[in-house]
């Protein structure tokens, strides 16, 4: 069996109509590159496409991990499509990289990653999940219930092969260190963490045993790597199916209900993460609602077969009817919390300058 490594590399290097979609020419520059790439042997194959203003890079390659060939080959792609982006005069060209030079690897320059180096399976089924107008911790909640909750994943209860449960490598986006939990045993310490999905984020799971990766997560927060707000994080995640993974039902079933999630206009709002198809991944009202697509893949000797788009089907369509009476509800909050987030988490504020402003004017009174 052959060893084989999934990369899903994103990056928002401009967009059109303000922060909206990704126009053709910038996705033919990656195709063009790509398909150079491949024929060179460098990747084993590859698919380009866009969910909302991020350019998505999915790869086979046989480099592993973190390969500096394969994120500097991103990277360049990345460069290039902004010189086009510039061009033809696009919103926010080149806003997701954050330095001139690439320096071995993708971390902490801005483009958003998550990568498995698997062994193939003779089948090997998993789904991609690309989403916008959203944070990495929004794939907390479907995370949790696909490898943990029995009332969504029937495999946990009925299947031999998934009744021993899963490992979560959990992230603290703070402290910058990660913790292993293992569920069912210790589901609620991972709940207690991972309820807070601004910090805790579910980076990895893993089988039991044998410790076979099972998903992936993007954590790259922008915010954070530049010490300011800098674009969003919107993040990726690729999830194994099928066997002794959930069944592909199962890695989709929590995306039926719209969570609410941090990330709608101008990074600083909650709504509901509506589920979409490719054709659907161009998010306008309010700049949102955030959505989510789903692209289900096999992969055989590293070649890419498909896709399918996922949640285009009308099973999802009660969710996407849902959501948005959710984000009708949201909306009438204006600038009210909990639709707007707090004021440590918002991407944009005037509040120092309005306190500053007022300072004088603010009185001692008795409370
Ligand atoms: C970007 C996003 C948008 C922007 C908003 C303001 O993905 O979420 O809601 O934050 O459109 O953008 P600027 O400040 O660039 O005009
Ligand atoms: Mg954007
Ligand atoms: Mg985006």
């Amino acid at each position: 069996m052959a060893r084989v490594t999934i990369s899903v590399i994103k990056a928002d290097i401009g967009s059109l109509a303000g922060h909206h979609i990704v126009p053709d020419q910038l996705l033919e520059v990656a195709r063009t590159s790509l398909a150079e790439a491949k024929r060179k042997r460098d990747i084993v194959d590859f698919y380009v496409t866009a969910v909302g203003d991020d350019l998505q890079l999915i790869m086979t390659h046989k480099k592993g991990e973190n390969s500096q060939d394969i994120h500097g080959l991103s990277w360049e792609i990345f460069k290039k499509a902004t010189k086009v982006a510039k061009e033809l005069g696009l919103y926010g060209a080149g806003q997701d990289l954050l330095s001139d030079a690439f320096s071995g690897n993708l971390r902490g320059m801005g483009p958003g990653f998550a990568e498995i180096e698997i062994e193939e399976r003779p089948a090997e089924p998993f789904v991609v999940f690309m989403a916008d107008k959203t944070e990495p911790g929004a794939f907390n909640l479907p995370m949790f219930k696909i490898f943990a909750d029995p009332f969504n994943t029937a495999g946990l209860v009925i299947s031999p092969r998934l009744h021993e449960g899963f490992i979560f490598e959990i992230l603290d986006v703070h402290e910058g260190k990660v913790v292993e939990l293992s569920s069912p045993e210790e589901m609620y310490d991972i709940l207690a963490l991972i309820g807070t999905p601004g910090r805790y984020i579910v980076r990895r799971v893993y089988t039991k045993g044998e410790k076979e990766v099972a998903a992936a997560v993007s954590t790259t927060k922008l915010s954070l790597i530049a010490g300011k707000y800098v674009g969003k994080d919107d993040p990726v995640a690729i999830v194994r199916a099928q066997s002794k993974f959930p069944a592909l039902g199962e890695i989709l079933e929590p995306f039926a209900m719209s969570h609410l999630v941090a990330g709608w206009m101008r990074g600083s709002h909650h709504g509901p993460l509506m589920p979409v198809s490719l054709t659907d991944a161009r998010p306008s009202r309010f700049d949102g609602p955030p959505r989510v697509v789903g692209l289900g893949f096999n992969v055989k000797n590293g070649k890419l077969i498909g896709p399918s788009d996922l949640l285009s089907d009308v099973s999802f369509d009660r969710a996407r009817a849902i959501a948005n009476e959710i984000a009708d509800y949201l909306r009438r909050h204006g600038p009210f919390m909990p639709h707007r987030l707090g004021p440590d988490e918002m991407e944009y504020t005037t509040l120092p300058e309005v306190l500053k402003k007022l300072q004088d004017r603010f009185k001692e009174v008795e409370t």
